[in-house]
């Protein structure tokens, strides 16, 4: 196993191109299971969950290759049906093929993806849906197993707002009977990417970008050519909280600014200077950080995703923020090591209570998940002294080489062998 390590008060200055979005890409790669032939995704960013998917669509048969950035799948020998349990609890986001196999089959055999380190993660909204288009819903021995001949179009009002819960079930329609309504449905940009791909495929699907999602379904899909996946806005806004906390100046390319309103609009507020110059965003700031509140929500709202990140901020603002967390109310594992740093964090319910500090100091440090490394490699940067991230695989799941990306912005950062 790996470890990062940060020598920590180094400014960071340059530009930084951002890759593709890790949640944009693996539902495209879903969406192939539907169409016969030879997928072609572009912009496909190197990363741990991107294999693991790649995994997945071989053990249904389907030939997947990636080279620098383009990933090929060829979906027309899928003989298989059922997504193991070992796979399967290693990416909650596996469970998006049950949607497309059950469409394409007409029965699909995949395992429960049970909990995670950021709190419970059920899919009774993504079973709900699926049984209201017509399919039988089994639970056995930790799987689950759907049977439909045909699926037939019918109204799914979400009770929640769920990214992959809307994917899955856009996935499952495109190829049903009639017409599906999809109300409450998440409006994500990744969610986005998927509806816009599926219609190059041939889907009938309007409502882009709005909770009411309307899919009218066709007889089949041609594969998706040269499809480039969008850039990762989550990606992009670590890079701008790493700008601030060293008070530099970087310039973020092949990012979305219309993407990031609700961060941006908070790192205006305590005190960036954020600028849109010739296709990218420039983050500049002279060390000053306000305190704020932030409550995490749906989109548009503030990405649950960029919480850890920004309660590294928020531990050396000038004042007491407030982190309300109303996606993954457990989502804080990151506090006990940032404490471990020096700073000043209570958790009361779903809310953590920052009261900033003058500095964070280096110190051992042990990833939990995805974005909660994410804040640790931000706390190094930020930090007076040394800090090692270790169980470094967490970070490798959703970010393409970050570290070797923020070493070529002046970061002395590097990893060792545990
Ligand atoms: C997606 O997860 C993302 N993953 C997550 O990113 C992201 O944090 C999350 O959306 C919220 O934006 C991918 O897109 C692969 P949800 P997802 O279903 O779809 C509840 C990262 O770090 N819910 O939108 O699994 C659920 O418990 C990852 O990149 C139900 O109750 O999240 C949660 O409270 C982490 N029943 C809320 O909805 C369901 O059937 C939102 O979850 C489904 C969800």
């Amino acid at each position: 196993m790996e470890k990062i390590v940060v020598e920590g008060g180094k400014r960071l200055e340059g530009e930084i191109v951002v890759s593709g979005a890790k949640n944009a890409v693996l539902p495209l790669m879903a969406a192939c299971i539907l169409s016969e032939g030879k997928n072609i995704i572009t912009n496909v960013p190197d990363l741990a969950d991107v294999r693991t998917m790649a995994k997945l669509l071989q053990i249904l048969g389907a030939d997947v290759e990636y080279d620098s950035g383009t990933l090929t799948i060829d979906s027309s020998g899928l003989n298989n049906w059922e997504a193991p349990y070992d796979l399967v609890k290693t990416m909650r986001a596996s469970v998006l093929v049950l949607g497309p196999l059950t469409a394409r089959f007409g029965k699909a055999r995949v395992s429960l993806p049970g909990g995670c380190a950021i709190g419970e993660r059920p899919i009774d909204q993504h079973l709900k849906g699926l049984s209201i288009l017509g399919s039988k819903i089994q639970i056995e021995e930790g799987y689950v197993e759907t049977s439909a001949p045909r699926l037939t179009g019918g109204i799914i009002p979400f009770d929640v707002s769920t990214v992959t819960g809307t994917e899955n079930l856009i996935l499952s329609s495109v190829l049903a009977e009639g017409e599906t309504v999809l109300l409450n449905a998440a409006c994500e940009p990744e969610v986005t990417d998927l509806v816009t791909a599926l219609n190059k495929m041939g889907a009938d699907i309007t409502g882009i970008g709005t909770d009411i999602i309307t899919i009218r379904g066709v007889k089949k899909l041609s594969p998706l050519t040269d499809y480039e996946v969008m850039p990762d806005r989550i990606e992009a806004g670590t890079y701008m909280i790493a700008s601030v906390l060293t008070k530099g100046d970087l310039m973020i390319r092949n990012c979305r600014f219309e993407n990031m309103g609700a961060l941006i609009g908070k790192l205006i507020e305590i005190g960036a200077h954020i600028t849109r110059e010739n296709g990218g965003i420039r983050v500049k700031s002279n060390g000053e950080i306000k305190s704020t509140d932030i409550t995490t929500l749906p989109y548009p709202g503030f990405p649950t995703d960029m919480q850890a990140q920004m309660m590294t901020l928020m531990s050396t603002s000038d004042g007491l923020s407030v982190l309300t967390e109303t996606i993954f109310p457990q989502r804080f594992l990151h506090a006990g090591e940032l404490r471990r740093m020096g700073a000043d964090i209570k958790l009361v319910g779903n809310s953590a209570v920052v009261r900033g500090v003058k500095h964070l100091s280096g110190a051992p440090t042990m990833a939990s998940d995805l974005r909660a490394s994410a804040s640790l490699v931000l706390a190094g940067l930020a930090a007076v002294g040394r800090t090692e991230i270790s169980r470094v695989y967490h970070l490798d799941r959703g970010y393409d080489k970050l570290d070797s990306k923020l070493e070529t912005l002046g970061a002395s950062i590097w990893r060792e062998k545990e």
